[in-house]
């Protein structure tokens, strides 16, 4: 009887060591929390030489919304380490003066003070200027102990998005084991989207293989504007953030805790 307690007594402490374990893996030693505001597809539209045919987009009030949000988070108290721009900021980034409509919202965004890491979407124009504006450039950054990887994606003809292998090595190559891997791009990876129009990058099944043997922790996309909430395949989280140009002009506020996240959506009551 007595054995039988305590072989019981062992695999209960076992179960609490698991448990603890798993809680300890989440709260990673030297990693504090990080907040991210994630803010995709824009579509502004200020003095550039262009119209936007589509009614549900309201580009020419972007600039408008990008500040009614940094406002009310900043008026919510939450302090934010990192702005993810996921993309698709304006609506014609080819047009004459969308250069200033660009500069206009990075004159905007950079009140805030804080990092600003942008994945360049397939309306944003050339990205190098895109990233030149932003100060900004593809690869690893670290902030806080987290790796976040944006990738600058090639758009073909089909408005379909390829992902470049090499650079996609060279920039894996640079990161940790023992820290958060966050990943950024302009199109969806994961779920598949069935729809006629391209919105999931091209190869989505090997890039998700991909990030899987790498532990990326959370993909973040845009480009799909309804938004398409976590996603978890083999071990690995896949998020969509709204649309700001659309009703109900929704952001993303990402809380990370090590390897535990908790995505807030937020709208505009506008
Ligand atoms: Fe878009």
């Amino acid at each position: 009887m007595e054995d039988m307690r305590n072989k019981m007594n062992g695999i209960m402490k076992d179960i609490m060591d698991t448990a603890k374990d798993s809680v300890e893996r989440g709260k990673v030693n030297g990693i504090e929390p990080l907040n991210m505001l994630v803010i995709a597809d824009s579509h502004y539209i200020g003095i550039a030489d262009h119209v936007c045919p589509l009614i549900e987009r309201k580009c020419t009030l972007a600039l408008k919304l990008l500040q009614e949000v940094l406002d009310t988070v900043n008026n919510s108290g939450t302090t934010i380490d990192v702005i993810a721009l996921m993309g698709d900021m304006v609506d014609n980034g080819n047009a004459l003066g969308a250069k200033e409509d660009l500069l206009a919202i990075k004159e905007t965004i950079k009140k805030t003070k804080v990092p600003v890491i942008v994945a360049p979407g397939n309306h944003d124009g050339p990205s190098e200027v895109l990233l030149e504006i932003f100060e900004d450039y593809e690869g690893v950054h670290n902030i806080k102990g987290y790796q976040i990887i944006n990738f600058v994606d090639k758009y073909n003809e089909d408005e379909s998005a390829s992902r470049c292998w090499d650079k996609m090595e060279e920039h894996f190559s640079q990161t940790v084991q023992n820290k958060p891997i966050i990943v950024l791009q302009h199109n969806p990876i994961y779920p598949y989207i069935d729809r006629t129009y391209p919105y999931n990058i091209r190869e989505w099944e090997k890039i998700a293989q991909y990030y899987s043997q790498k532990g990326v922790l959370l993909s973040i996309s845009g480009h799909a504007h309804w938004g398409i909430p976590v996603n978890m395949k083999d071990g690995t989280g896949y998020l969509t953030c709204p649309a700001l140009a659309e009703s109900p002009h929704r952001y993303l506020i990402i809380k990370f805790d090590g390897y535990l996240y908790n995505v807030e959506e937020h709208k505009l009551l506008c």
